[in-house]
């Protein structure tokens, strides 16, 4: 249970005590026999990129957020509750027991974490691509969840120096950016197409749960985010397609008067060695492809060690065709904000 522990750890430091206290809880309750024993079992080797703890955590708070374990709502922040840990642990277990089979198939669930916050760095690493190429911008995303992060040019954007984006956005994000800040370029998205093994339509009533779910409780900025992007994918299309990144990006090419972009953030880690390499394949025919008069970029935003030795941080990069130049535009926390731009 040691990565129940560990992602408890991680998530306490990333500003959510709720789900470090859960999954501490649910470590001795697995040690101890109890239901999440049997709810996780056959999963004791998983490994730790598929991100188990998370995909338990998400189906929990799906049956407090839809209805189906009303006693969990008086816990859970996101839903007019508040947490006590010794207080919600027998409601919890409770409810663990009740829907045992639910959270058996969330587990089969890749996490649909669709982080509005990580708009601030794609953003600004678009914005800088804009700058040096000056074309109208296609713009298509791998691992795009329900495409939220493709309307990143409607949310508003607050640094210290100001702020970028429409001032009266229903998504704004404090302190996004910090350092040598992106430039104001003038950014053209004329194209915006979304790819995910699952997509989630986040107009409807059962994607807006699904994506509430992934968001940890007892952090309401990142809710509030959520809300106001899912209110703007109900005004701005961007159709996504159920396909995975390896064929989504042999399908892709470059045209004439455009820059074509592709980018993802936090989804590298759900591929296979063998599709990681027939995607990187895919770009560098992208690449060789390209034309100074139809570049292409590829964008993104993943986890990154800078030497074999160092810890893993959160890196936004890039690479541009013509020429395959690649830049490290800078570094940020896995939710986004704020980015240290170099
Ligand atoms: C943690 S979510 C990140 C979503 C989004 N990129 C973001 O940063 O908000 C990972 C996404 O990758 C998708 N995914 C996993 N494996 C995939 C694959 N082989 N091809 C395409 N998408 C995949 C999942 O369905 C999920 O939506």
């Amino acid at each position: 249970m040691r990565s129940m522990r560990v992602q408890g750890q991680i998530c306490t430091g990333m500003g959510s005590p709720m789900y470090g206290d859960m999954l501490e809880r649910v470590a001795a309750d697995v040690e101890a026999r109890g239901v999440f024993a049997v709810i996780l079992s056959g999963h004791e080797d998983d490994a730790g990129r598929l991100a188990l703890p998370l995909r338990l955590l998400g189906g929990l708070h799906r049956l407090a957020l839809d209805g189906r374990a009303p006693r969990l709502r008086r816990w859970y922040p996101s839903a007019g509750g508040q947490w006590d840990a010794q207080a919600a642990w027998p409601d919890i277990a409770l409810a663990a027991t009740a829907h045992a089979d639910l959270l058996r198939a969330a587990l089969d669930q890749p996490p649909q974490t669709n982080e509005v916050g990580r708009s601030a760095a794609l953003i600004g690493g678009l914005l800088k691509l804009a700058h040096e190429f000056n074309l109208p911008v296609r713009l298509f995303e791998i691992g795009c969840s329900a495409g939220l992060n493709l309307r990143a040019d409607y949310y508003n954007y607050r640094h210290r120096g100001g702020q970028w984006g429409p001032a009266y956005s229903p998504v704004t994000i404090d302190d996004a950016w910090r350092g040598h800040l992106p430039p104001a370029a003038d950014l053209q998205i004329v194209q915006r197409h979304g790819y995910d093994i699952a997509p989630l339509d986040a107009t409807s009533r059962d994607g807006e749960l699904a994506l509430l779910s992934y968001v940890w409780p007892d952090q309401p900025a990142r809710l509030d985010r959520l809300r106001g992007a899912i209110a703007i994918a109900r005004r701005v299309p961007a159709p996504l397609q159920r396909r995975n990144a390896v064929e989504a990006v042999a399908g892709l090419s470059a045209a004439t008067g455009t820059l074509t972009v592709l980018w993802h953030s936090i989804m590298w880690q759900y591929l296979s060695a063998a599709d990681q390499a027939a995607v990187l394949a895919g770009i560098d025919a992208l690449g060789t492809n390209a034309r100074a008069d139809s570049p292409f970029a590829h964008l993104m935003l993943e986890p990154q060690r800078r030497t074999p030795d160092s810890p893993v941080g959160f890196a936004v990069r890039a690479r541009c065709w013509p020429g395959g130049d690649d830049t490290l535009f800078g570094t940020c926390s896995p939710h986004g904000p704020p980015v240290h731009w170099e």
